[in-house]
């Protein structure tokens, strides 16, 4: 079989990394990809975003499977133009993925199906939605509408925070025309959770948890980013947990989504956090997250494109969908500066163990090296090495018996490891940082 892989960051590195071990995958190409992804397959010089391009491309090269990682591509109908050119495709088409590309879209499903989620109101208005805010006690949330490249998310601890928020959307357009329409939420409490599953319409697999880290700064100080690490399993990911969150959220979220006439076949990951009235949903995304697709796309025990192609068939219910529960760490590497200006062109130490992205690293530990903003490139010795192009680098995968012994491992992969400028948290996989425990306080 033939499999094109649409995206250049470490997610799809690990997708690619995962369905390169599917015994029906023959060869893959990649739409993008990157310095890891060129080790183990073949990178195409199409972005990610050519939609036209891409759809081509598969014809040409007669690509029996596309697995699109990036949200961009599937809200711009890259799954719906390559169905039409009759080349399948995994990931929800363009009318399902507005579950991730309309907050207000994804509210309203939620709140007509009864799915639980924080109180909102939606704002095309921006005086209405000033004075709103203005009489509104109490944190919120703002959203931008559409995609704004995981930055469209503001907490607002007090009024002035919200109305700079707002205005940033509505007046200044610094997200373009996602910040058209403003969805103003209630900021929940609690512990918070993704969770993943496939889904071919109708039914849903076994889900898989991963917890995140999205600020720059150990202990969750500084700037959010599009994630500085994560870990799956979470301790408190139960089997009683799963049962609840599949019978509250997500079957009634793929029944509501075929209700509309558009069935949502894909991954469907809802950011979920657990309060004391239960899970709530903070968003839906329509497609593996990152960093947690590092960590769990080596969990998957099942075949990949088993799984993909019965996403696409219809066939789900009477296909094994099997999630390992082996602790895995994954700690991103960024450059210096992110998420503000960086440099680039940094020549990456110390990958020579793990360049085909699966490894047992030089100090016999078990580990993975994910890929993303990183580029083929020769050097001053004329030997092709790894430099930097991107913020975001690497993640560093480390698996154990333990949480703690996964993250002692996916830490020393990354001490091996270096460029100039090179920065990563340390303390990715603490359970001690926010409210990883998954205690309700
Ligand atoms: N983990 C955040 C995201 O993938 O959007």
């Amino acid at each position: 079989m033939k499999v094109l892989v649409v995206g250049s960051g470490s997610r799809e590195h690990a997708l690619t990394w995962r369905l390169r071990k599917s015994p029906q995958v023959l060869d893959i190409w990649v739409a993008g990809g990157n310095f890891g992804t060129a080790q183990i397959a073949t990178n195409l010089p199409l972005s990610p975003d050519d939609v036209r391009g891409i759809v081509g491309t598969a014809q040409r090269l007669d690509i029996d499977l596309v697995v699109v990682g990036p949200e961009q591509p599937l809200t711009d109908g890259l799954v719906d133009e390559l169905r039409e050119a009759g080349i399948a495709a995994f990931g929800p088409d363009k009318a399902a993925a507005r579950l991730e590309a309309s907050k207000s879209f994804a509210r309203r499903v939620m709140t007509e199906s009864g799915i639980p989620c924080p109180d909102y109101r939606v704002f095309g208005d921006e005086s209405a939605a000033l004075d709103f805010l203005r009489a509104h006690a109490g944190r919120v949330v703002v959203k931008a509408d559409g995609l704004a490249a995981g930055k469209g998310v503001a907490l607002c601890s007090t009024v002035e925070e919200s109305v700079i928020a707002l205005k940033g959307c509505m007046s200044d357009r610094i997200f373009g025309a996602a910040g058209e329409t403003v969805v103003i939420e209630d900021w929940l409490e609690g512990v918070e959770v993704s969770v993943f599953a496939f889904s071919d319409g109708e039914n849903i697999s076994a889900p898989v948890a991963a917890c995140d880290y999205k600020q720059v700064h150990d202990g969750d100080h500084g700037p959010n980013t599009g994630g500085m690490g994560s870990f799956s399993p979470p301790a408190f990911w139960t089997a009683d947990l799963a049962d609840q969150v599949c019978r509250e959220v997500l079957s009634p979220t793929i029944e509501a989504m075929a209700d509309r006439g558009c069935p949502y076949r894909g991954m469907l990951y809802a950011g979920l956090m657990f309060t004391r009235d239960g899970p709530k949903v903070l968003e839906f995304n329509c497609r593996f997250g990152d960093p947690e697709a590092q960590v769990i796309l080596p969990l998957m025990e099942s075949d990949p494109v088993e799984i993909m192609q019965a996403c696409i068939d219809g066939t789900l219910a009477t296909t094994p969908v099997n999630w390992s529960e082996r602790p895995h760490v994954g700690v991103v590497m960024v450059s210096g500066g992110y998420p503000g200006a960086y440099e680039t062109g940094r020549e990456i130490f110390g990958l020579d163990a793990d360049v085909s992205g699966d490894s047992t690293s030089v100090t016999g530990l078990e580990t993975l090296v994910f890929h993303a903003g990183s580029q083929p490139a020769m050097n001053a010795d004329g030997k092709t090495v790894a430099i930097t192009s991107g913020g975001r680098v690497l993640t560093v995968v480390g698996n154990g018996d333990t949480l703690e012994e996964a993250r002692a491992r996916a830490y020393s992969r990354a001490e091996q490891i270096s460029f100039e400028g090179s920065y990563y948290r340390r303390d990715i996989g603490s359970l001690n940082v926010g409210n990883r425990q998954g205690i309700l306080t």
